[in-house]
């Protein structure tokens, strides 16, 4: 065994991992990346089809962005944003990002490390936030099944996966859950033709029992990541916007996946022109080259918190690394490339071309729903398309297909049976052409 191997096997604890698996199945250990593709220790290239959990937008290998890091640290490692203090790296990228989402009409950005802050943030900024308005009792959140939003307490009480929840419980109180747009097994057992929207529907239904009276906010991820790439039916955002400003309930956009190009517009939320109050980014910000979060409000909601101090009217919230000055030298490094190389129209159409070749496979028994909104994608295995019916849990399809697509040197996340499809958005052709075939390999041997 290799020392690195080694050095998992005895010292490492990883995250959502089932340690004990380990013993029949050795880690994949990745030294260094390019492009869209990453090398293991013992050299093996492999296309990353996952994008390192959906975030390596830009790729592998920017040498732009380390340079940008580097000169950062050469000259201020790091200071903090606390008590009338900044660094200019912050300031510089929240006045961008405040730019860049003009459409939106965003007024002032937060940040934090990573997305769970990004959006425990979010969450505390909308509750303080009806309370400095003198509606003290408006204080819940409504999520959706299947959300997912972050590990941290708060966040995780929004996501709604069970068995992320399940083994923390109690969890915070006040958040409810509504049905997910989940088209494939819609939770209303509508079809594209027939649906009348009845999952975001169910916001009014839940509010009006919940009262309205009592709910801070909507969160919700554009195109749904982890609870199997789910993008939402035709109609669904403009009706969840409708519904919350009808009953004066705030949208929280959670773009920590969808942001910066993933799903063919620059934000998620561009595709249905979405307004919402608050939006959380993370992930592609970096495209991983640094952790950082990012919590963008409207200047309504932040002016509710000027005054004096004492007057509890500050947010009392922040985490040390807030505003890390090399994470944000690496997003301005990033969001040039984004700009430059119009990685947004990349995305576009090399999702178009990818969806072509998944649809495509659908002449296999065992390929049920197909979907994609630029590069982030979901290919639905099931036991028999027709009826739909999935395979047995413990049958680990998902897991199976993945682990064959490693002997093709592909990374593929499944979730479940549900595969996920969010390469760099500058993934070649050639490269997502042997994916499609590797891919239609391994499933005909399934079917
Ligand atoms: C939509 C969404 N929100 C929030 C998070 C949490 O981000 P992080 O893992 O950086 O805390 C994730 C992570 O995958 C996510 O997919």
């Amino acid at each position: 065994m290799s020392e690195l191997k080694e050095a998992y096997e005895r010292y490492y604890w990883a995250p959502f991992t089932q340690m004990g698996d380990l013993a029949e199945k050795e880690p994949l250990v990745i030294v260094s990346g390019d492009g869209a593709t990453v090398t293991t220790d013992e050299d093996e290239t492999y296309i990353d089809v996952h994008g390192a959990l959906w975030l390596a937008n830009v790729g592998y290998g920017r040498l732009e962005i380390v340079d940008a890091v580097y000169d950062q640290m050469k000259r201020l490692s790091w200071f903090p944003s606390f008590d009338g203090m900044a660094n200019d790296a912050a300031l510089r990228l929240a006045r961008r990002m405040v730019e860049m989402t003009e459409k939106e009409k965003m007024g002032r950005g937060f940040f934090s490390s990573g997305g769970s802050e990004a959006n425990e943030t979010a969450i505390k900024m909308a509750r303080q936030y009806w309370r400095l308005k003198g509606r003290t009792n408006k204080y819940k959140i409504i999520s959706r099944h299947r959300a997912y939003h972050g590990v941290s307490m708060g966040a995780l009480s929004a996501t709604g996966i069970a068995e992320n929840r399940k083994p923390f419980e109690p969890l915070v109180p006040g958040f409810r859950h509504i049905e997910a747009p989940y088209c494939y097994r819609c939770p209303h057992e509508t079809s594209p033709e027939s649906c009348d929207l009845d999952c975001a529907r169910d916001l009014e239904r839940t509010l009006k029992f919940e009262d309205a009276d009592t709910v801070a906010a909507f969160i919700g991820e554009p195109v749904m990541g982890a609870g199997g790439m789910l993008v939402p039916p035709d109609g669904y955002w403009q009706e969840i916007e409708r519904i919350c400003r009808k009953y004066d309930v705030l949208i929280i956009a959670d773009e920590v996946v969808t942001g910066f190009g993933r799903t063919g517009e620059i934000f998620g939320s561009r595709h249905w022109d979405l307004v919402p109050d608050i939006m959380v980014f993370a992930k592609a910000l970096t495209s991983g080259y640094q952790p950082l979060g990012a919590t963008l409000v409207t200047e309504e909601i932040f002016s509710a918190y000027l005054g004096k101090y004492g007057e509890g009217r500050t947010f009392h919230h922040g985490t040390t690394y807030a505003g890390h000055p090399a994470a944000c030298a690496a997003a301005q490094a990033n969001l040039d490339i984004i700009e430059r190389e119009d990685l947004v129209q990349r995305s576009r159409e090399k999702g178009r071309y990818l969806l072509d070749k998944l649809l495509a496979l659908k002449e296999l028994p065992v390929v049920g729903d197909v979907a994609a909104l630029g590069l982030m994608g979901r290919l639905e295995l099931v036991q028999d398309a027709d009826s739909r019916t999935p395979f047995p849990a413990e049958a680990r399809i998902g897991a199976t297909v993945s682990e064959e697509l490693l002997h093709h040197n592909i990374i593929l996340r499944p979730l479940g049976d549900t595969l996920t499809f969010s390469p760099p958005l500058v993934i070649e052709y050639d490269q997502i052409d042997h994916v499609a075939d590797a891919l239609a390999e391994v499933l005909r041997n399934l079917s």
